[in-house]
This record gives structure tokens, sequence and C-alpha cells, in this order.
């Protein structure tokens, strides 16, 4: 009997029956889809299966290694609640949401890039009025960021809706605390020329949840479970493609370490002018014996439809 390097099996030898009989699974299962009456679905399980069992059989997974990746997502389900996304995180940090939204958010003439959404986001935070502060009590230097949206052709987009969060200096979304706080988070609509400015507070660098699942696989594969610093946008405007996205902050040393979910893109990273304590604020605020800082993020939306 001669033996084969088989295309799956990457650098393992294994005989042409072997061979056989693996590939003969993975086409039993690939038509056992057959019968799907949605398109779409048919073609995602049966490409999923194709992809499952090429990865099974190029790293020749062992019995113990399986039954380790069913624990690992029995944890995850355990830990996940209506506050704790474990598989949203596990999509982060394997490049799986960045990845879809690069699909979905192909680049069109000027707009804004997107970035990953994450797991904090609340739909009903409160509304501010344009130059109102989002940090409710949240810990942080307070930070004026001001800007416009538009769309690509330069028109200004009167009333669209800025969703904004971000994390506390202590590195924690208010959801993360046991007191059902809303800090740190707000929306508020652009004015009649597309212009918007908010008090926010200057983002600080923080880990991800790392005490499940995602963050034992982050320590046994030597990676850092911690963000370059922040500050979470959702832009929302009719006949125009929803934007989710980030600002960075130019300059902080955890863009070169690196983003433990590959959210940073260059575009996105803003300057974020330290303002001396007694610096005057654009709207009047008085901050005493406090320093500030400002930053401007214009955002250019694309059309719905590309
Ligand atoms: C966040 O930026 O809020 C976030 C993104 C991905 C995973 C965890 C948190
Ligand atoms: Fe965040």
């Amino acid at each position: 009997m001669s033996e084969t390097t088989h295309p799956a099996a990457a650098g393992v030898t294994i005989s042409p029956e072997q061979a056989a009989v693996e590939q003969e699974l993975v086409d039993t299962v690939v038509a056992s889809f057959d019968k799907t009456e949605d398109p779409r679905l048919k073609q995602l399980m049966q490409s999923l299966t194709r992809h499952l069992h090429n990865f099974l059989r190029e790293v020749r997974l062992t019995e113990d290694e399986w039954n380790a990746a069913i624990e690992f997502l029995t944890a995850a389900g355990h830990i996940t609640d209506d506050k704790r996304q474990e598989f949203v995180l596990l999509s982060d940090v394997l490049g799986a949401s960045m990845q879809t939204i690069a699909i979905n958010n192909q680049a069109f003439k000027g707009a804004t890039e997107a970035t990953v959404f994450g797991p904090f986001f609340i739909a009903d935070a409160p509304e501010i009025p344009i130059g109102g502060d989002i940090a409710g009590g949240a810990h942080g230097q307070p930070c004026w960021v001001e800007g416009t949206i538009t769309d690509t052709d330069g028109n200004p987009v009167p009333g669209a809706r800025i969703e904004v969060w971000e994390a506390d200096e202590e590195g924690f979304y208010d959801v993360q605390y046991t007191d059902n706080r809303v800090a740190g988070r707000a929306h508020l609509f652009a004015d009649a020329n597309g212009k918007y400015a908010f008090w926010g507070l200057t983002p600080t660098p923080y880990p991800i949840p790392h005490d499940g699942p995602v963050g034992k696989m982050l320590e046994s594969v030597s990676r850092s479970p911690v963000r370059a610093s922040h500050l979470h946008f959702m832009v929302t405007a009719e006949n125009l493609r929803t934007l989710v996205t980030h600002i960075f902050v130019e300059g902080d040393p955890q863009i070169g370490i690196g983003d433990s979910v590959f959210g940073v893109k260059d575009s996105l990273i803003k300057r974020f002018e330290p303002q001396p304590a007694r610096t005057p604020t654009p709207d009047g605020r008085e901050l005493g014996n406090q320093a500030w800082a400002r930053s401007r993020f214009d955002v250019v939306l694309a059309p719905a439809a590309v």
C-alpha cells in the first residue's frame, strides 16, 4: 500500500485508503445539506463543513484536543449572559469580527473607516444636547470632542444620530459594574450644519474582559488582552451606511504594541491635544485645576447601498 501526503494533512503522511475514508465523510456531510431550501444557508453549511473538516485533517486533531475545544466552548457558554458575551470576545480576538467588518464596509470614496463594535454598546443611552457631557460620573480626564458629519460629496448631514461610549480611567465600562450605573455613554444629534460636540473622557488603554475562557486562551498563547485607547462611535442617518467605529489616541504606545482585537486603522488615529489646567474651554466650562484634552473627528458616511 503506497502512502501519500494528503493536501489536508500538512506534513503528515497518510495512506490513500485513510485519505479516502476521510474524504468520503466530508462528501457525505456536505451532501446532507443538499436539500436545504434556502440557498444561502446551504452555501454556508456546506462551506463550513468543508473548512471545518480541512482544519481537523490538516492539524490531525487528537481526541483530547477535541474534548478541550468542547470544554472551551462550554465554558464560553456558561460565562455568557445579557451583560457578558464571551463569543463576541472570541470572534474579536480571532480577528473574525474585523474580517466581517472589512468584507461588509468596503472603502468608498473618502468614507470614514469602520472598526470593531465590541460587546459594550447599549441601545438606550441617555440623550445629551450638543456640548453635553457623556461622563455621567465616570472618572477620567475631561475631553472635548467635536466634528462634522458629512456624506462623501461633502454635504452636511443634519440630525445624524451619534452614539458614543467609552471605558472610564479604571478601564471599565458602566455595564461592568454591578450597581446599574449609566456612565461614559450617551447619544446626541448633529445640528443643522452637521456639526456636533460633546465632553467625554480622554481614552486610556484597558484589557478586554479576560477572567474567562478567552482570557485563559490569550494567556496560553502569550497574547495581551489590552486594547489601544479608544472612544466608540456609531453614526446613523437616513440613506447613509451606518458607521460603527472608534477614534484612537495618537501616541498611545499600545498602538505599536498591538490592539488585542485588531481594531486600529491609521485613519482613525486622532490627536488628543493636551490642555493644561486653566486653559479656557470651548464652551466656558469651568474645570478649575483640572487639565483636559480636545480632539476633532470629522465623520464621512458612505451611501447606504455600497
Ligand atoms: C471594546 O472596545 O469595547 C471591546 C471590543 C472588543 C472586545 C472587548 C471590548
Ligand atoms: Fe471599547
